[in-house]
C-alpha cells in the first residue's frame, strides 16, 4: 500500500491546525501509520530540503523549519501521496484553491503551513529520513470495506 511523508511545519503547529490537518487526512478515509511531534535539526532540514539547496530562499527555508515543533506523519492508502498534493493545495497559498489547507489557511509562500511528499521515490526517501522502521505501525482500520470496494 502507497505511503507519503507530511510535516505540518512551525507555522501550523504553532497556528494549533495539528487537529484540523489530520482530521481532514483521516475524514478522507487515509490511515495514519507515523506521527511525532519534533524539534528539526539543521542537519535534517538541509538534508530534507537537499533539493532546494542552490535556491535562494534556501536559508530561510532551513531557519524556518527549525523555528519551533513540527509534526511529522506517514499516512497510507491507495494513492495517497497525489491525493495528499491536493488536499494541501499549491505551494504559494494565494494560489491554492479554497478547500485546501493552504487556500484555506495560508497567506504567504514561506508559510505555507504543510510539507507532502511529491512523488512515490521523494515520498519512500523522506519517510526512510524522518522515520526509523520501528516507529510505523501496519495496521488495517476496521472500516476499511466501508472506504475502499
Ligand atoms: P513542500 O516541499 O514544502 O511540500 O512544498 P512544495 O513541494 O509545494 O514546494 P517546493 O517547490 O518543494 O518548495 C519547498 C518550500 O520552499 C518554500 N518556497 N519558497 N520564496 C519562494 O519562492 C519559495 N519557493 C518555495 C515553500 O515554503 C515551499 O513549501
Ligand atoms: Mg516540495
Amino acid at each position: 500500500m502507497e505511503r507519503t511523508f507530511l510535516a505540518i511545519k512551525p507555522d501550523g503547529v504553532q497556528r494549533k491546525l495539528v487537529g484540523e490537518i489530520i482530521r481532514r487526512f483521516e475524514a478522507k478515509g487515509f490511515t495514519l501509520v507515523g506521527l511525532k511531534l519534533m524539534s528539526v535539526s539543521k542537519a535534517l532540514a538541509e538534508e530534507h530540503y537537499g533539493v532546494h539547496k542552490e535556491r535562494p530562499f534556501f536559508p530561510g527555508l532551513v531557519e524556518f523549519i527549525t523555528s519551533g515543533p513540527v509534526v511529522a506523519m506517514v499516512w497510507e492508502g491507495e494513492g495517497v501521496i497525489a491525493a495528499a498534493r491536493k488536499l494541501i493545495g499549491a505551494t504559494n497559498p494565494l494560489n491554492a484553491e479554497p478547500g485546501t489547507i493552504r487556500g484555506d489557511f495560508g497567506a504567504n509562500i514561506g508559510r505555507n503551513i504543510i510539507h507532502g511528499s511529491d512523488a512515490p521515490e521523494t515520498a519512500q526517501t523522506e519517510i526512510a529520513l524522518w522515520f526509523t522502521e520501528e516507529e510505523l505501525v501496519s495496521w488495517q482500520p476496521t472500516l476499511m470495506s466501508w472506504i475502499h470496494e
